[in-house]
Order: structure tokens, then C-alpha cells, then sequence
């Protein structure tokens, strides 16, 4: 069976209150873990980054309902591709603000799942996760 990765970066639509994403991100975590896909979801300062990895059809379709969600726009897209075998063990979630960095949350803390990327997506996802830990 084919397997998949997206990656991409969007801003938050209206401002949204930290209890709202934490809403999100517990829905998004316990659906991924029940559809078997793997990956990453970020937010700092009012932009989302997020990897979502597992069966090809089932990420394409996610990405499609993601793509429509109207929490977020201005999505970009960093990659769009098949992959040889999953990045990232199990989901994780990550809530990011100036305010609650600690220590484990540094950009080599995420920089360790991407070692396994081709080194084209490892340099645009380095990129995008500097702006965000700053
Ligand atoms: C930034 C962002 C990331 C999201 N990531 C996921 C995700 O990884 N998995 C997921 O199931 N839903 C995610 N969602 C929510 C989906 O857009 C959608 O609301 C959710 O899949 C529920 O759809 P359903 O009720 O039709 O199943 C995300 C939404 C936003 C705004």
C-alpha cells in the first residue's frame, strides 16, 4: 500500500482562544491515532505547522477535509509526496507559545523525527520550524 506525507504551514482565521485549539489538537490526536497516521501539529503565535504521514488514500482525503477547515487559511504547502516509511512513531501534538517554550520544545527536539526526510524537505522543514521556536 502507498504511503504519504504532507507538510504545510497556514495561519489561524479569527484569533483563536488557547482552549479551542486545545480542542483541536486533542480531536486531531485521537482521530490520527485511530486512523493509523503519524506526524506533527504546531501552533505558534497564530500559525499552524503540521506533517501528517500514513496510507496514501487516507492522508489525500484528510488533507482535503484539513485544506476546508475554516479555522485556518493561507495554507502552504512545503510537501506533497509518497514516502518510503513513516517519519514519526506515533502523532504528536505540540502547543507553542512565546510564553510556554520549555525546554524539551527547541527546534533539535522536532529536528529529530525529520532525520529520515530527503534532504530537500529536511532544509524547508528546518527553515519553517527556526521561525517557529524562535
Ligand atoms: C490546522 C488544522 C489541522 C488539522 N489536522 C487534523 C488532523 O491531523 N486530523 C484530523 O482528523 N483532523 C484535523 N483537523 C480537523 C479537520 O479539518 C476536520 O475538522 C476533522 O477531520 C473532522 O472532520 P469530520 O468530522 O468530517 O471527520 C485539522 C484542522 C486544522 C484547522
Amino acid at each position: 500500500m502507498k504511503r504519504w506525507a504532507i507538510c504545510y504551514v497556514s495561519s489561524e482565521n479569527d484569533r483563536m482562544e488557547e482552549n479551542h485549539i486545545e480542542i483541536l489538537f486533542s480531536q486531531t490526536q485521537r482521530n490520527n491515532m485511530a486512523n493509523d497516521i503519524s506526524g506533527i501539529l504546531l501552533y505558534s503565535q497564530g500559525n499552524f505547522f503540521q506533517v501528517i504521514e500514513g496510507n496514501a488514500i487516507t492522508i489525500k482525503e484528510l488533507f482535503k477535509k484539513i485544506e476546508n477547515d475554516d479555522r485556518h487559511r493561507n495554507l502552504f504547502r512545503v510537501f506533497n509526496r509518497e514516502i518510503k516509511q513513516d517519519q514519526y512513531d506515533d502523532y504528536c501534538c505540540d502547543f507553542l507559545t512565546k510564553y510556554n517554550q520549555s525546554e524539551e520544545l527547541n527546534e533539535n527536539y522536532y529536528l529529530q523525527f525529520l532525520k529520515n526526510l530527503d534532504h530537500s524537505s529536511q532544509t524547508a522543514v528546518q527553515n519553517i520550524l527556526k521561525a517557529f521556536v524562535d
